[in-house]
């Protein structure tokens, strides 16, 4: 079982190539809400979310969690990164094991497409791996999310199954840093 306290947090910001991985901040709150009521983000993710409700809702500082990481290009948030504890009362058949990590990425529409979200995923992957090498992460997507299947097989996530939920195909896989893809 993952014992997420393993996991330093906040880390220091991770910088790639292009962006910046780093823990939420108060000015980060525009684009999360943006994020949330946006058609295209939650056209597999059950919908957006009314805008009013949001900007009520959501925290001075959203997002305030131990691996939720906003992902920064040229000093403005794109999308964010989630490696959190698995919620076991997914409805798969295969039940993982309580403390599995889950990975979850969800990136503005005007920024998918350059390699962003795969660059991103990468490297919150690496920093998980190097916190708990050989730990397991499980992924959930449906399977008509076209991008978000090509990106769950270009980071190395392999299939366990797929399953009818929420009136759709669910694709259900998993990544560990010590399998040759991963
Ligand atoms: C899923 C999601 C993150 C994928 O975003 P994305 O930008 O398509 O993903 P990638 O970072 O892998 O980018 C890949 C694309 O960038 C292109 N690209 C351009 N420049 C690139 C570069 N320098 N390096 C790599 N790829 C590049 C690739 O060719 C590819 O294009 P294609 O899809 O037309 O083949 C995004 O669609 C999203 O946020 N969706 C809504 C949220 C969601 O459904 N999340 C799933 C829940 S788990």
């Amino acid at each position: 079982m993952t014992d997420h306290r393993a996991l330093a947090w906040p880390p220091a910001p991770i910088k790639t190539e292009r962006l910046v991985l780093r823990e939420s901040e108060a000015r980060d709150r525009a684009a999360v809400i943006e994020l949330n009521a946006s058609p295209e983000v939650n056209t597999y993710l059950g919908g957006p979310r009314p805008r009013a409700e949001l900007e009520r809702t959501v925290p001075e500082v959203p997002g305030q969690r131990r691996g939720w990481f906003v992902v920064e290009l040229d000093g403005a948030m794109i999308g964010t990164v989630q490696l959190k504890p698995h919620t076991p009362e997914r409805p798969s058949n295969r039940l993982p094991e309580a403390g599995e990590t889950e990975l979850g990425y969800l990136f503005l529409p005007e920024t998918w497409g350059h390699g962003y979200a795969t660059e991103a995923c990468t490297a919150a992957l690496d920093w998980f791996a190097g916190a708990l090498p050989g730990e397991p992460v499980v992924l959930y997507t449906q399977t008509a999310n076209a991008r978000s299947m090509r990106l769950a097989a270009k980071l190395g996530f392999t299939e366990l199954e797929r399953f009818e939920a929420w009136g759709a195909e669910q694709w259900f896989g998993m990544w560990s840093s010590l399998t040759p893809s991963g």
